[in-house]
């Protein structure tokens, strides 16, 4: 296909979303950009700040243009893209450094985990987010790291080997069926999802990310790993439902089921980045009100990975 069709096809399937997308004209434009790339300094293997700027200027001088983002601790932006892998830098190998989109970030910023916790992070792999966990607690969690995929888990555990976890247990359930009952204090629901806050068209013409048609019924999925997750949780507990896709379906839909089906409650957080309250109302649907306490991520406005950020505790 060539680029006007593909632009064409693309604005096609996003229609749907003109009325909740914010500049949406804005959102098609950047879908043609190439994806930000984004990582964060490991402090479990930079300890100071003289090391810190060791790295930083190592990186430099092998040419890699940065920007810190402020909002963010120990993020930072690669701003000549095109030019750097960062999973080929030798700082990447030795664990100094992990890539991951700036978003990534928001979903265990919500759970905000603690030394001492017991944490499940139920679709983990390849292990960003249980990666961030585990540096946020200085390795002092217990991380249970879940995914049904063993070839997935099997990268997550080469990063968490590599970034220097020691935290962290692995395990190979569907989520929907795990089967221990031990109270978790929180636990992380990074649901597998359309992705369409990946969506890109590419530079030779090809959309990158597309709605995978394998995945047939990812809702009914979805709500079977938070309703799981909820039993699982001890009184009082934390679960954070999170999605890299824009569709309410898989985003709202799935945290007013839970609110239907159990005693939760949706709470507030306080967040880094701009974002936009959740949806109350989706084709002719209504969820209950406090839904837009959670949270959308639009990739224009973020400049990475749009996301979708539900925080939710047990009551
Ligand atoms: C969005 S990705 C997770 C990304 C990960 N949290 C990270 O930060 O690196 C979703 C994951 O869910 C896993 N998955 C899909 N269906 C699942 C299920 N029923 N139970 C557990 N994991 C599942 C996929 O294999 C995939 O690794």
């Amino acid at each position: 296909m060539k680029q006007n069709n593909l632009f064409k096809f693309t604005k096609e399937y996003f229609n749907k979303y003109k009325e909740i997308i914010p500049n949406y004209e804005n959102f098609l434009s950047y879908l043609e950009l190439p994806m930000s790339q984004y990582f964060r300094i490991n402090t479990l293997k930079i300890r100071n700040d003289k090391e810190k700027q060791d790295l930083l200027n190592a990186l430099e001088k092998k040419g890699t243009f940065l920007k810190e983002i402020k909002e963010i601790p120990y993020f930072y932006k690669v701003k000549n893209t095109q030019e750097i892998s960062i999973g080929n830098l030798e700082e990447y190998r030795l664990g100094l450094i992990h890539s991951m989109t700036l978003t990534s970030s928001l979903p265990v910023i919500a759970l905000d985990p603690r030394q001492g916790e017991l944490i499940l992070d139920m679709c983990a792999a390849p292990g960003g987010k249980t990666g961030l966990i585990a540096m946020i607690t200085e390795d002092k969690s217990i991380i249970v790291s879940n995914d049904k995929r063993i070839d997935r888990l099997t990268a997550l555990v080469a990063n968490i080997k590599r970034l220097g976890i020691t935290c962290v247990i692995t395990t190979r359930y569907r989520g929907e069926q795990f089967p221990f009952s031990i109270p978790f204090d929180k636990i992380l629901v990074d649901a597998p999802c359309t992705g369409e806050g990946r969506y890109k068209i590419g530079e030779k013409g090809e959309i990158l990310y597309q709605k995978s048609n394998r995945r047939t019924n990812l809702p009914s999925i979805q709500k079977g790993l938070l309703i799981r997750a909820f039993d699982i949780l001890k009184p009082g507990g934390i679960i954070v439902y999170s999605t890299c896709t824009i569709n309410p379906e898989e985003n709202e839909e799935i945290v007013d089921y839970l609110l239907k089906k159990r005693q939760a409650e949706i709470l507030d957080w306080d967040s880094p980045l701009v974002f936009h309250e959740g949806l109350t109302e989706w084709e002719n649907k209504v969820y209950h009100p406090s839904l837009k306490l959670t949270k959308r991520y639009y990739p224009h406005e973020v400049e990475a990975v749009g996301f979708y950020v539900a925080k939710i505790k047990k009551v």
